[in-house]
């Protein structure tokens, strides 16, 4: 039991140095002060829906606190695309989660970035890209690019740290939910989900 604990608390140590030295490499790329909470994390997972038999896809998933709990909620491995832009969390991943189809690219050049993957349909996104990092014009094509991927009326999730909505609404393009603000995250977490249809 004292051993489960002091192996949970070195990984979590561990998390934390590794999203520190991201931090240092790119501020503005990683957005955040510390690894997304556990409880964010399955939050964000809640809405996929396991049922569709469509893959997930994730974007920037860091030290994979919300991978793990896309896994957790029954998507298996090769069930997963998710796409990493730093070369360090993402050979991080590689190693931590076996199978999973991680990505070393952009999300925002997701054509390219998708490679063979491009014209595949996903059950939903979940994000944790910084977006408020990009200009707004960027953040809604990145945002319609993503609607485009996943069946009317399934969800994208993007996990944020301001008081309002990442993306402008645009009224016939897509609907903005406020899903959750979560205190047990650092800082507190706003999710906002967008939808089509
Ligand atoms: C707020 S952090 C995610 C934290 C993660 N949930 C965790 O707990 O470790 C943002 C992540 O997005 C990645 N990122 C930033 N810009 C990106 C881009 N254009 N494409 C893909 N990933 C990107 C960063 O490298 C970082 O891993």
């Amino acid at each position: 039991m004292a051993l489960r604990l002091k192996e949970r608390f070195e990984k979590k140590f561990d998390e934390e140095i590794r999203f520190f030295k991201g931090m240092m490499q790119g501020p503005k790329q990683v957005g955040a002060i510390v690894p997304t909470s556990s409880v964010t994390a399955r939050k964000m997972a809640s809405v996929i829906d396991t049922r569709s038999g469509l893959p997930v896809l994730e974007l920037g998933p860091g030290t994979g606190v919300i991978t793990k709990a896309i896994l957790a909620k029954g998507i298996k491995p090769e069930n997963l695309v998710s796409i990493e832009y730093s070369a360090d969390f993402y050979q991080h991943l590689v190693d931590s989660y076996p199978g999973v189809n991680f990505i070393h690219g952009d999300a925002f050049d997701l054509e390219k970035t998708l490679g063979t993957r491009h014209d595949q349909m996903f059950d939903s996104v979940i994000s944790a890209v910084p977006l408020l990092s990009f200009p707004m014009p960027r953040r809604v094509e990145l945002l319609e690019s993503l609607l485009d991927r996943i069946p009317a009326g399934r969800p994208v999730v993007q996990i944020t740290y301001g008081p309002v909505s990442p993306v402008v609404a645009k009224p016939g393009s897509y609907h903005i939910q406020h899903f959750d603000f979560i205190v047990r995250n650092i800082p507190p977490a706003q999710l906002w989900i967008y939808r089509r249809g």
